[in-house]
């Protein structure tokens, strides 16, 4: 006779209930993009404390199997410089349910792996792209590097990782002037541009509110050259608000993380490239997995302190209030 398992969902004190997990692969980075993170680096984190493989493997397959989670996306830092990473996504798309694969990333290795990773099951991808301007995509991400990320947006297509999502963070003085541009482009070359909000998540805490470009302002810049027409359908649990650009079929998201927050409809659950969980990117808490994972303790022991992590989420974040406390970890450190 076969044990039937109590079937769970990660459902917080709101009734939201989390079915899309994002998973960092590493805090390590080939860019240094000025909201991000300082010219120098971080301190990454030790590579002992880094999941294994097999960790990680366990921890998804157990928010798969036994949590209702339908959706994974990697993230990292730069979830392509993590190692064998088409095995393991290999390895994940055999579970049951199958779960949806999706990878944030910022484009540079996309060229090389686009078709080993389509092949291994990765559905699609997102990629970060502030500029099309090569001095511009220089004092973004302190690195020259334009052509590569447009090529792997190219290979992306070819292989399939479709709809190859395109997100950029527009800065005060310095792309603002990019917008246009960036929205002609991805709408030539098929790719589903989304602007975002720049959010209080930079290692060096300089994020200002006024410095910020909202989204309304995004809007006013797009409507010196575009006709924007709210699109028909619900945003549901999207985070982007989309828009019909001249009527469409082309379109735009915008996604206003800080001014139009989306936390009533979040459907999301995070875990660190070192095994903690968090119910929030604003996080103030953490659940550590990983020692869990490490002195050999039981799969329902791992259930029940994700559920209890996912209980502790908190109704928003909050980021717009003067109350607001920007998390210890930066975003490269937690996964965007
Ligand atoms: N605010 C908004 N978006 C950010 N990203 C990284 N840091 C920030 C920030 N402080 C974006 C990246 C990438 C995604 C993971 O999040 O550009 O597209
Ligand atoms: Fe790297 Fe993304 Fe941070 Fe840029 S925003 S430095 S691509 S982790």
């Amino acid at each position: 006779m076969t044990m039937e398992r109590t079937p769970s969902v990660l459902r917080d004190k709101f009734g939201r209930v989390a079915t899309d997990l994002r998973v960092s692969l590493t805090d390590r980075c080939n860019l240094r993009c000025r909201y991000c993170m300082p010219a120098e680096g971080l301190d990454w984190l030790p590579g002992a404390e880094i999941l294994s493989d097999d960790e990680l493997f366990a921890l998804i397959r157990i928010a798969v199997e036994r949590l209702g989670v339908r959706e994974v996306r990697f993230t990292g830092g730069e979830p392509l410089l993590r190692q064998r990473l088409v095995d393991l996504l290999a390895r994940i798309k055999k579970l049951t349910p199958t779960p949806q694969m999706s990878l944030t990333t910022n484009g540079i290795h996309l060229g090389r792996h686009a078709n080993a990773l389509a092949d291994s099951g990765l559905d699609r991808v997102n990629v970060s792209l502030d500029t099309l301007d090569r001095d511009r995509f220089v004092a973004i991400t302190r690195r020259d590097r334009l052509d590569d990320v447009l090529s792997g947006l190219a290979a992306a297509v070819q292989a399939g990782l479709t709809p190859v999502k395109v997100n950029a963070v527009l800065l005060r003085g310095i792309n603002e002037s990019d917008a246009v541009p960036l929205l002609r482009y991805c709408l030539a070359n098929g790719y589903q541009l989304r602007f975002i909000e720049q959010m209080p998540l930079d290692a060096q805490r300089q994020w200002s509110r006024s410095e910020m470009i909202s989204a309304d302002e995004t809007l006013r810049l797009l409507g010196s050259t575009f006709h924007l027409s709210r699109a028909p359908e619900p945003r549901g649990s999207a985070p982007a608000e989309e828009f019909l650009v001249d009527g469409g079929p082309g379109r735009v998201g915008i996604v206003g993380s800080v001014t139009h927050p989306f936390c009533r409809a979040c459907d999301r659950t995070r875990l660190t490239a070192d095994g903690q969980v968090r119910s929030c990117l604003f996080s103030q808490q953490e659940t550590d997995l990983r020692s869990i994972l490490r002195r050999g303790g039981s799969e329902d022991e791992i259930v029940h302190a994700w559920r209890a992590a996912m209980l502790g989420k908190l109704a928003g974040h909050a980021m717009d209030s003067d109350g607001f406390v920007q998390p210890v970890r930066p975003m490269s450190a937690i996964g965007g």
